[in-house]
């Protein structure tokens, strides 16, 4: 018996032979319901022999259950030496990679980053930035106009009026996000992203917004030096409004941005005291800083989601 024991390969088995000995009809069971019958040795030797044999079919048990647990986990295990293919990595998108050169340079500047609601009020979008409804510059953008009134915010200055009425003056900030304007081309698409700053403090001048766009635009292009050029221009929000333009390559002006100093009437609609406190705001477009940098013609393929143009020109 106890050879047979040892030599079972399988948990089946073990249990069958198990009821076989120790079930109601088992072999041991018949011994022991004779025990009465018995004299003192004979009981005694069979009980040593039912204990021993309960401990066998126990360690054998044991032992093939350890044996299934091992069996299953080399089944299972990992190779961790296999290759990964190259080709399934993932790329930073290139807009995703611009925004986080912008904002790592606006922030070592001290603009703080806010972002804000991609469906706007005619407040935020328009009446605070000075632009009342019977303002012409209000048809200078096409707008998406929603049912209920509200737009497709078509700048990303709405985030300017938010953050002035939530903090106030002084306030050093730049707004990221989505805009949107009834307009598509190689180098328009209805959604496309803007970047604005602003800082309003109690001595600033149109000499500090200069002094910040360039030092920007050097670290942004990683150029020692930027020739700028300052057009003069009107945005309702600032006055005076002017196009910042950089020599490109030595050769041609590019318009990089709108800026100039934030119309009082803005700082009014947000309840900051004029006499006391000034300041500048300047936008550019997102996109259209990321096809300079990388060398990119058409706007709508960051929005394509094509794999293979994200291979190339991710990061
Ligand atoms: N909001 C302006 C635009 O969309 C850009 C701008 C921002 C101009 C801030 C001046 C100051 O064209």
């Amino acid at each position: 018996m106890q050879e047979q024991i040892k030599s079972i390969n399988t948990l089946e088995e073990l249990q069958a032979l198990y009821t076989a000995t120790f079930g109601k009809n088992g072999t041991m069971t018949a011994k022991l319901k004779n025990m009465k019958n018995l004299d003192n040795d004979a009981r005694a030797k069979l009980n040593r022999e039912n204990v021993a044999l309960r401990e066998l079919f126990k360690s054998r048990q044991t032992e093939l259950e350890n044996a299934a647990m091992h069996a299953a986990l080399a089944a299972q295990r990992l190779d961790p030496s296999l290759d990964i293919l190259p080709e399934n990595r993932g790329t930073l998108h290139p807009l995703t990679q611009t925004l986080s050169d912008v904002s790592s340079i606006l922030e070592s500047f001290g603009y703080e980053m806010w972002t804000g609601p991609e469906v706007e009020d005619d407040w935020h979008n328009f009446t605070a930035l000075n632009t009342p409804e019977y303002h012409p510059a209000r048809d200078m953008q096409d707008t998406f106009f929603l049912e209920n009134g509200n737009v497709m915010r078509t700048q990303t200055s709405a985030i300017q009026i938010r953050s002035m009425e939530k903090i106030g003056a002084p306030i050093k900030m730049f707004g990221i996000g989505a805009t949107y304007r009834k307009e598509m081309d190689a180098t328009h698409s209805p959604m496309f992203h803007q970047i604005e700053g602003l800082y309003i403090d109690t001595d600033i001048t149109m000499s500090d917004l200069i002094a910040d766009v360039r030092e920007f635009l050097k670290r942004f292009f990683e150029m020692d030096d930027v020739e700028l050029r300052v057009r003069p221009s009107y945005f309702p929000f600032t006055e005076p409004s002017i196009e910042i333009d950089m020599k490109w390559h030595g050769d041609r002006w590019l318009e990089i941005m709108g800026a100039g100093m934030v119309h009082p009437n803005v700082l009014r609609n947000c309840n900051i005291d004029t006499d006391k406190y000034q300041g500048f705001a300047f936008g550019f477009g997102w996109d259209r800083l990321a096809m300079l940098k990388y060398g990119l013609s058409d706007i709508r393929k960051f929005y394509d989601g094509d794999v293979r143009w994200l291979q190339k020109t991710g990061f």
